[in-house]
């Protein structure tokens, strides 16, 4: 149960089930980051170079981010679902560990080339995790459609795999529309969604309204204000289909500020207090923990965190950069910051 005072909260240590923890050089020091910010697990993307699609590759990609986060820190493993994937080949990752299987459609989103074109072609896969009871992870937009509609137009997609598998647990991960909230809500509790910080706080005009703002730019993109709040009010309703995922994506500076900019926020250092901030503001501190901490390991079917974390209201500045990296709200002033890790 969480502890909350005026100037301290203590935590069950919060879980981000979704990351982006990239490969050597970056790696330990994102995976490092992310411990230090105070969570105790994150559900690590596969859209890795090459992807993670077997078990010997899943293990050693593991090994390398527990060495570099430490002990207190646990990754959560996922594949990337593949082009004819088989039952065997997702028994052998479930076998190996695997929490979840991440759809990217060809094309959506970073390392996306070699993603599905049509959901049937990973239907033996997905039939496997259903009788599992493993999660399917789903990057919900339609890359040929127009930049902020494409969420809206896989939703048809969505339904037509949520009706072929209605045992299936199913993410849609990172909403970020008024329309992909709406069908999350109405379908059945096995369909749950993932929040990010980002989606919560930004609208287009944040990236495109003024000057340019490429450290904000990521996919799916932030939409309309409308949108900004049915998410948020999703998240206010407390509801177990809504958890905390950051889609924490780190890219080198020079990859952000170029002619092709890469899309993706590097959000772990700063969403936890900033999370805190909404919830406070919302006068909704109350919801916190069960979005950050609890809703997402009982969707998953793990066991919650033993371990506490404590944020203290003290002023700090966000660095204007990481290891390379320009974090969201950097240089700003946040209100809260982790204090210790407790047993
Ligand atoms: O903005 C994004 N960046 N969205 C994604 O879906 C992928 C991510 C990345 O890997 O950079
Ligand atoms: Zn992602």
């Amino acid at each position: 149960m969480a502890e909350i005072s005026e100037n301290k909260i203590t935590l069950k240590a919060p879980d981000d089930f979704h990351i982006h923890l990239r490969q050597a050089p970056g790696l330990a020091e994102y995976a490092r980051l992310t411990a230090e910010a105070g969570f105790a697990r994150a559900m690590v993307m596969p859209n890795t170079l090459p992807p993670v699609t077997e078990p010997a590759g899943m293990a050693a990609y593991k090994e390398e981010i527990q060495n570099a986060a430490g002990p207190g820190f646990t990754p959560l493993m996922t594949f990337k679902l593949m082009p004819g994937m088989t039952a065997a080949q997702v028994r052998a990752l479930a076998d190996a560990g695997a929490v979840a299987g991440k759809y990217y459609p060809a094309g959506a989103t970073t390392n996306s080339s070699d993603g599905l074109t049509h959901w049937e072609l990973c239907a033996d896969a997905m039939g496997e995790m259903e009788r599992l009871g493993m999660v399917f992870s789903i990057h919900g937009e339609d890359p040929a459609g127009p930049a902020l509609q494409r969420e809206q137009l896989f939703l048809p997609r969505f339904r037509e795999m949520a009706a072929a598998f209605p045992e299936l647990k199913m993410v849609f991960e990172h909403i970020s529309s008024a329309e992909g909230t709406e069908m999350v809500r109405e379908l059945p509790d096995n369909v749950a969604a993932t929040v990010t910080i980002h989606h919560l706080l930004l609208t287009q005009e944040d990236i495109l309204g003024g000057a340019l703002a490429p450290h904000l730019f990521c996919r799916p993109l932030p939409k309309s204000d409308r949108d900004r709040r049915a998410i948020q009010d999703f998240v206010l309703t407390g509801s177990p289909k809504v958890f905390f995922g950051s889609d924490s994506a780190p890219h080198l500076k020079e990859k952000k500020e170029c002619a092709s900019g890469a899309a993706g926020i590097f959000t772990s250092p700063v969403a936890l207090p900033l999370l805190i901030d909404f919830f406070e503001e919302k006068g909704r501190l109350d919801l916190l923990e069960a979005f950050v901490s609890e809703k997402g390991a009982a969707f998953y079917g793990l066991e919650e965190n033993t371990c506490t974390v404590s944020f203290v209201k003290e002023s700090w500045t966000v660095p204007a950069e990481y290891a390379g990296v320009v974090p969201f709200m950097a240089e700003k002033k946040l209100n809260w910051r982790p204090a210790c890790v407790g047993a």
